[in-house]
């Protein structure tokens, strides 16, 4: 499955893609989480040490390599380079790796107004198609509210978009938003995972309110998150009962995407 986490900033988008992408690994399949956030934390969220982390460089800032794929000159941006630059090899050059799980940190992607033709651009946009439509991992895409500046070429092959909320309307507002994005683009699955509920009328807030959604599950607010963060630590390694919620978001994730077949 070919998964996109979206939502307003800060819901905790990162959190469960980390996690989710260790309970996939741990029921034994192959998971490639794709850091698509400019200001990539979702290494520390799956729970590589520290080293590995400070290790990491973002394949956006691969510059000569970057060169020598498309085949561009420094400093000569709206020159001539391929538009079809070999990727191929890329997410098992440059991942980060455990059990079952690689991780591919992305970087800023540049945007540019009216269409960026930037050799950076050009080769991410080649990336992503190729790992969603080629690789044969379920892959976790960890990414800001929208990828929309990418455009179908590159994310036709997503199955589902889950949408993270918390119990505010601001979230919910970007929820419905992400859904409009997710039908320009061509994906018609959207799910809702509601985090950061303490009680039944946090629950009952996103459920009244997002209606038109299919919500997989419910995590609690739980300053052990919050605490695990500032050591540095994944919620998968220490809060079991986040990971029993999440087994149950997956499953009902499965058999969503299985009954929308
Ligand atoms: N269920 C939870 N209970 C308590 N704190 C949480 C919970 N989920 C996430 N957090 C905390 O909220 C903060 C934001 O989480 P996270 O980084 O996952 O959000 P995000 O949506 O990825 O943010 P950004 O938009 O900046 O990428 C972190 O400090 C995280 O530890
Ligand atoms: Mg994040």
């Amino acid at each position: 499955m070919k998964i996109a986490i979206s939502g307003k900033g800060g819901v905790g988008k990162t959190t469960l893609a980390g996690t989710l992408a260790r309970v996939i690994a741990a029921s034994g399949h192959k998971v490639l989480a794709i850091d698509a956030d400019p200001d990539a934390n979702l290494a520390s969220a799956i729970g590589f040490p520290q080293e590995a982390v400070a290790g990491i460089t973002p394949f956006a800032e691969m510059t000569d390599f970057i060169q020598e794929r498309t085949g561009s000159q420094k400093g000569t941006y709206g020159g001539m380079f391929k538009l079809n630059p070999r990727v191929d090899d890329i997410p098992d050059r440059f991942s980060l790796n455990r059990e079952n799980l690689k991780l591919l940190v992305l970087g800023t992607i540049p945007e540019g107004g009216g269409g960026c033709y930037c050799p950076e651009s050009v080769i991410l946009k080649y990336l992503l198609r190729h790992i969603l439509l080629q690789r044969d991992e379920s892959i976790i895409l960890d990414m800001e509210a929208g990828l929309e500046h990418l455009g179908r070429g590159a994310t036709r092959g997503i199955d589902a978009f889950i949408v993270v909320v918390e119990p505010g309307s601001r979230s919910l507002q970007t929820a419905r938003q992400i859904r409009k994005l997710a039908g320009d683009l061509g994906v018609e699955q959207v799910y809702v995972v509601a985090n950061k509920i303490d009680n039944d009328e946090d629950r009952n807030f996103v459920t009244d309110n997002l209606k038109e959604f299919k919500i997989l599950g419910f995590l609690d607010y739980d300053r052990e998150i919050v605490a695990a963060d500032r050591r540095d630590q994944a919620p998968f390694d220490v809060n079991p009962r986040m990971v029993e919620n999440v087994k149950t978001i997956y499953s009902n994730l499965r058999a969503g995407l299985k009954s929308a077949e």
